[in-house]
């Protein structure tokens, strides 16, 4: 078993790069206990990751669902939100930053001047996914605000095919059989759960009677400060079956919703391969800096969404509609999307996918129990089902062949031998792996 593991660290060590130490001293100058130490603790890095993102994931699905429908607060303005967790994110950044620079002001200082304003070129690479983040970041809380937790992210789960496309035009990735079965059987999944009739109930069940309060009250239709699913008594849950499902509100806000999750991954996805892209293979290969980078522009873009807002703002203030889940949605948020980088960086975006499909279970479970969404039908339940098991015949095996294939490809000093030899590496431990596995088993029997 050890070998096996062994082999798989190597494998992975080599094909996802190095430590944001390395990365900076550059060949010749690595610490070998260091380099040993993240060859020694890369898949536990990686099973971390898995297991804080997908806990990460349900926690902020759940909480930002329950700050837009059950608080008894004047509804938040969105963009503030968004506009305020990223700069915690940004703070955070620049926290690393000086840990990462041994605690000494002047190296921190050089190292922003440097690597951030002198370098501009490569700052200036990361205004495109930093606008697209700030959009889905928006878009993310608008579809929470009109769609149940279990649907939004089921349905969300569609990045992986979006990431599938750009990680083939954009990387030249090339895709395995098994993969496009599970892309397809994804696809049947998420048609499965929108096609779910109980779903229209599903999705807005908690919110109707606001809706239904407010004779044409479209502003609330985009989530913004007007609107009124979380207005008073909004904690007060009607039975699914006692509203019209064809009503007109509760249709266009479903399908406001599934537009926001669309859209969000279409951003996603490509703003997941160009970052990963960028982060392993880009000039600069700090983790840390490409954080401050995206940072920078992701408050600019998001100062101008929330300047769309000055009107509320003006007239309740910034902070209007605040509460304690509000803050925590912040928190959770930023560090979420610091974990989601993390993830890039030492993993890839298909990790991120079975992080997600854990979090469906726990989040489905939650927001069905504790929130009082709807029960999941039994077309939804196979639906859901078949959406988290394609995610993971998705991350299967084959998939590592490619990602080795593409980074070598994608590396400058690649070789037929060094492919060759990669690919040997998994290939033994694979059998490895098997032998062990039924060495075990016979053990066992
Ligand atoms: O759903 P998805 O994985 O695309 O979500 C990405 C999230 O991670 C977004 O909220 C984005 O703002 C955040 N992120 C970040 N820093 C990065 C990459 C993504 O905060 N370097």
């Amino acid at each position: 078993m050890k070998t096996g593991c062994f082999c798989e660290r190597r494998v992975s060590d080599e094909s996802l790069g190095m430590s944001e130490v390395d990365s900076r001293r550059g060949p010749g100058m690595e610490v070998p206990g260091e380099k040993r130490w993240l060859r020694n603790h890369l898949l536990s890095l990686k099973t971390l990751s898995l297991v804080v993102l997908s806990v990460q994931t349900s926690t902020m699905v759940l909480l930002l669902r329950y700050s837009r429908t059950t608080s008894t607060h004047q509804p938040y303005i969105i963009t503030t939100a968004v506009l305020m967790s990223e700069l915690l994110k940004l703070a955070l950044s620049l926290c690393f930053l000086h840990l990462d620079s041994g605690k000494i002001m002047r190296v921190t200082l050089k190292r922003l001047y440097e690597d951030v304003l002198l370098n501009a070129w490569e700052t200036l690479k990361l205004a495109i996914p930093a606008f697209l983040y700030v959009v889905q970041n928006n878009l993310l809380f608008i579809a929470l605000s009109n769609l149940d937790a279990a649907t939004y992210q089921v349905t969300y789960q569609l990045k992986i095919l979006t990431t599938a496309i750009f990680s083939w035009v954009m990387l030249g990735k090339r895709l395995a059989p098994i993969h496009w079965l599970s892309l397809c059987l994804l696809m049947l999944g998420v048609s499965l759960v929108q096609v779910d009739g109980g779903n229209a109930n599903r999705s807005t069940s908690k919110i109707l009677p606001e809706v239904e309060a407010m004779e044409g009250a479209d502003p609330s239709l985009l989530g913004g400060a007007e609107g009124g699913e979380a207005g008073e008594g909004g904690g007060e849950v009607h039975p699914p079956d006692a509203h019209n499902a064809a009503h007109p509100n509760t249709e266009v806000r479903r399908l406001l919703g599934i537009l926001a999750v669309f859209v969000s991954c279409i951003s996603s996805g490509f703003s997941g391969v160009y970052f990963e892209r960028l982060v392993k293979k880009g000039k600069q290969t700090s983790l840390i800096i490409r954080n401050i980078q995206l940072g920078v522009f992701s408050i600019a873009f998001a100062v101008m969404a929330v300047s769309g807002d000055s009107r509320a703002i003006r007239e309740n203030g910034f902070f209007q509609g605040y509460s304690l889940a509000t803050w925590l949605v912040v928190l959770i948020q930023a560090f979420g999307g610091l974990m989601v980088s993390v993830t890039m960086k030492y993993a890839d975006n298909i990790l991120k996918g079975f992080a997600t499909s854990l979090s469906i279970v726990m989040s489905s479970l939650v927001s069905w129990l504790a929130l009082g969404d709807a029960a999941p039908t039994i077309q939804f339940v196979i639906g859901a089902s078949i959406v988290i098991s394609s995610t993971f015949l998705y991350g299967v095996t084959p998939q590592r062949e490619s990602e080795i294939r593409e980074s070598t490809h994608h590396a400058p000093s690649a070789s037929p031998h060094k492919v060759r030899t990669r690919l040997l590496a998994l290939h033994s431990c694979r059998t490895t792996h098997t032998h062990t596995h039924s060495h075990t088993r016979r053990q066992d029997d």
